[in-house]
């Protein structure tokens, strides 16, 4: 019958162009759905002359099979299509290094906070701490410089707009908060972020400094220089280092002393020091005539310059990358 092979070649190849599983269902129903060609064909079959209806019968049954081969056969082919791009999506290259976990590092002068605080503590320093935000009697009066005092203006001063408050300029005024919290013997450290209007290659706005305090009843500047001298040569694991005291002055020492270390073909100034001035250890109730031992201030971003040779200080607190990685 030509309808019938006519309805069929049409489904073959309406089912070989779709590469979409839903389409290919609802090409499907318009062939083998109750409504479809073929549905159609065998209600119709009850209005042929009785003896053509078997053959007709069994002719729309071959075509109703064939079609669901064809049928399966394209589904196959839209499943095996949708695995291979699936595959293709996800491809792993088994040969790439892996991408690791990105890990961080140590910035350099953290390092070196970290050795220092080690080295002192292997001396039997203790660690204190104190604000960064601070006020003038911490920062200056209680360490020996009143108001009016020359030497305030040796320190560039970043003053907050109440009035009342600085940014500290240096970590001395933790000798002080310490000292009224603590009796002697008194032994030790403090690191911490310092401010100033300051900008240079040895000099940045906001620097560290590593106080320290020793005071009991026989320390003296022998000890200081002991102590100093003992620290620098473990730091920067060298015995033939060039290191001088020269004679300097802060309101709150009494004999100081600034450290310098060889640094190129002249020196470098590595931080101030001297034994506690009386009037400092009267500002907090320790009586001076029991009581004495050293002060000192280190710049631990100077250190780190020369234990790595950067000649510019500043490229420390500028986060490029490319410099801070070198470091790990
Ligand atoms: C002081 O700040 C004193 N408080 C140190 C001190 C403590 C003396 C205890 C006596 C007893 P000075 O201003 O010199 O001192 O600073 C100490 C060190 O900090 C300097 O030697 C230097 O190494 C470092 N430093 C100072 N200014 C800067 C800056 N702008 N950038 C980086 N490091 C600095």
């Amino acid at each position: 019958m030509h309808d019938l092979d006519a309805i069929v070649n049409e489904a073959l190849a309406l089912f070989s162009g779709i590469d979409n599983a839903d389409q290919l269902e609802q090409a499907k129903a318009r062939y083998l759905g109750r409504a479809g060609a073929l549905t159609e064909l065998l209600k119709g079959l009850g209005k042929l002359p009785p003896p053509e209806r078997p053959a007709m019968g069994s002719r729309i049954n071959a075509a109703k099979t064939q079609l669901e081969l064809a049928l399966q056969e394209q589904r196959e082919k839209i499943q095996a299509r949708m695995l291979d791009a699936k595959l293709a999506e996800e491809t792993l290259d088994v040969t790439l290094p892996g991408r690791g976990l990105g890990l961080g590092g140590l910035h350099p002068v953290t390092r070196t906070m970290e050795r220092i605080e080690a080295l002192f503590r292997s001396l039997g320093f203790a660690v204190a701490d104190g604000p960064e935000i601070e006020t003038d009697y911490y920062n200056f009066t209680a360490l020996n410089q009143p108001e009016n005092h020359p030497a305030r203006s040796m320190h560039d001063t970043f003053y907050l707009d109440d009035g009342k408050h600085l940014l500290r300029t240096h970590t001395s005024p933790i000798q002080i908060r310490y000292m009224e919290q603590h009796r002697p013997p008194i032994k030790i450290i403090a690191p911490g972020r310092v401010y100033r209007v300051d900008s240079d290659a040895t000099h940045s706005p906001m620097f560290h400094q590593v106080e320290g305090l020793w005071i009991d009843e026989h320390i003296t500047f022998a000890d200081l220089k002991g102590v100093l001298i003992d620290f620098l040569k473990r730091f920067f694991e060298r015995e033939d280092l060039g290191v001088r005291f020269r004679p300097s002055f802060f309101p709150f020492t009494e004999p100081s002393a600034e450290i310098d270390m060889s640094f190129g073909a002249g020196w470098l100034e590595m931080g101030g020091a001297g034994m506690v001035h009386p009037n400092v250890l009267r500002n907090v109730a320790i009586d001076s005539e029991r009581y004495q031992g050293f002060a000192f201030g280190l710049g631990p971003d100077r250190l780190t310059m020369l234990r790595y040779g950067v000649n510019d200080l500043r490229l420390f607190f500028e986060n490029d990358l490319r410099f801070l990685k070198q470091f790990n």
